[in-house]
């Protein structure tokens, strides 16, 4: 059996993305997957390019694998990083077999036989493809309701390596999930860059469905318990949204509201659509209706014309809003976008600076959060054996968990009660 070894950098939609390519090969020809780079006979590298570092490490790290793979074995690069340099990766590393963008992953097994391929359209809709089925964890799946972007934030590449918005038709997507939870698996992740502008534009299909209607339908699907999705964007979290996040008990108490700046002017720079106040009014809103919610978010720091005002109305946030968890970056200008162009960019240890200390401030309100829950009874989904005998899993607002126990335990939902905390993880006994 040949074997795939696939490297996955970058966002929860490429970690799907992942599993189609995975699961398209596998239908065209057995694979077996592998973590040693030398024993494999293709290589795939899916890459992100929201940042400029990562797409900088790529070509090192081509060279890396070309030295230590089989002689025959093939690499491949896909993702955005693929999309936004298409032929120019085979130009400076023409060991690349072949390119595949974050919008074409439906094309792999038309691409992988095919010396330097480069499939990269963003205007290509796979909207109602079929993927085959492979998931990483039995317990969970992953789902993508959208693909692309139509948002024009001016520091984000995205939109430029992931094409327009086009929703998934929701009768594919409870199929989907119906199969998903017939090989076992109670919890599902919506994926999308803007999940909650679901229905927004369908390719083909003429169906009228909004986010918070699609929540509703996927909420009956018998043995599913529970829902996650990820990113919505604050713009689009409207009260209706909100009373169902809050009152729908298999929506897990979990949200991600990227905020990015604090700053209502850097924000309207940003093109974001909304105010300091808007923000910081649906973080209230989701706290008055769902008291047990946690929050998490992405900041950017130094972006161009970012003030120290402007950089402390980002810490103003933090305090009010207390984020659990922080996705924090500093500001990288990225090709297509207008921010790259923007004069006033901010000096790069002016940033640090900012970055250190936002993480430090956020660091001690997740000491404190953590250190509260000591005590507590969560409910937990056990989805992950761990090494020395102990099982993991998430709570319904999203902590991780760990347990002493055995493959038994995977895919119950028990509840336990918390016995030691740390920054990053719960040690938790079972009630
Ligand atoms: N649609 C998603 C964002 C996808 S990009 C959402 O709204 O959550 C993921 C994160 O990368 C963004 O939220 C942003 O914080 C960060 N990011 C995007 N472009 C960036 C850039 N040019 N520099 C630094 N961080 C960036
Ligand atoms: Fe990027 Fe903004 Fe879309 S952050 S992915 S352009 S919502």
């Amino acid at each position: 059996m040949k074997k795939l070894f696939i490297e996955t950098l970058g966002c929860a939609m490429n970690v799907r993305d992942s599993e189609h390519m995975i699961a398209e090969l596998s239908q065209k020809e057995p694979y077996e997957l592998t973590e040693t780079l030398s024993e494999a006979d293709l290589i795939i590298i899916n890459t992100c390019s929201v940042r400029e570092k990562p797409v900088a490490k790529l070509f090192s790290e081509i060279g890396v694998f070309n030295k230590h793979k089989k002689p025959n074995a093939k690499i491949g690069v896909a993702g955005c990083t693929a999309s936004h340099l298409g032929k120019e990766i085979i130009k400076r590393a023409p060991s690349v077999d072949f390119v595949i963008g974050a919008r074409n992953v439906s094309k792999i097994t038309q691409v992988v036989d095919k010396k330097h391929a480069v499939e990269i359209d963003t205007d290509f809709d796979e909207s109602t493809y079929a993927f085959g089925e492979y998931r990483t964890n039995p317990f969970k799946a992953m789902v993508n309701i959208s693909i692309g972007c139509d948002k024009s934030c001016t520091f984000c590449i995205v939109p430029a390596t992931r094409g327009d918005e086009i929703s998934i038709p929701s009768d594919l997507l409870l199929q989907e999930i119906t199969k998903a939870v017939a090989t076992g698996a109670k919890e599902v992740m919506l994926l999308g860059q803007n999940v909650n502008n679901y229905g927004r534009r369908f390719g083909s299909s003429e169906e009228h469905c909004d986010f918070t209607q699609l929540l509703q339908k996927i909420s009956n699907i018998k043995g599913l318990e529970r829902i996650r999705f990820t990113s919505p964007h604050p713009l689009h979290m409207d009260d209706t949204f909100i009373e169902e996040f809050a009152s729908n008990p298999k929506i897990c108490k979990q949200i991600h509201v990227p905020l990015q700046s604090g700053s209502t002017e850097i924000l309207k720079a940003m093109k974001r659509g909304y105010t300091k106040e808007n923000f910081i009014n649906r973080c209230e809103k989701i706290r008055a209706l769902c008291p047990e919610a946690t929050i998490s978010t992405d900041i950017i720091v130094g972006f161009p014309g970012e003030s120290d005002a402007d950089f402390e109305d980002t810490m103003d946030v933090l305090e009010k809003v207390r984020f659990e968890q922080l996705f924090s970056f500093k500001y990288s200008p990225r090709p297509h976008t207008e921010a790259a162009e923007f004069d006033a960019q901010i000096d790069n240890t002016l940033s640090g600076a900012r970055l250190t200390k936002l993480q430090a401030r956020h660091t001690e309100i997740l000491d404190e959060i953590m250190d509260a829950q000591l005590g507590k009874i969560h409910t937990v989904y056990f989805d992950e054996l761990k090494a020395n005998g102990r099982v993991s899993g998430r709570t319904d607002d999203g902590k991780l968990v760990f347990v002493e126990g055995s493959e038994e335990l995977l895919g119950k939902i028990v509840n336990v009660k918390i016995v030691k905390t740390s920054r990053g993880a719960l040690d938790a006994v079972l009630v």
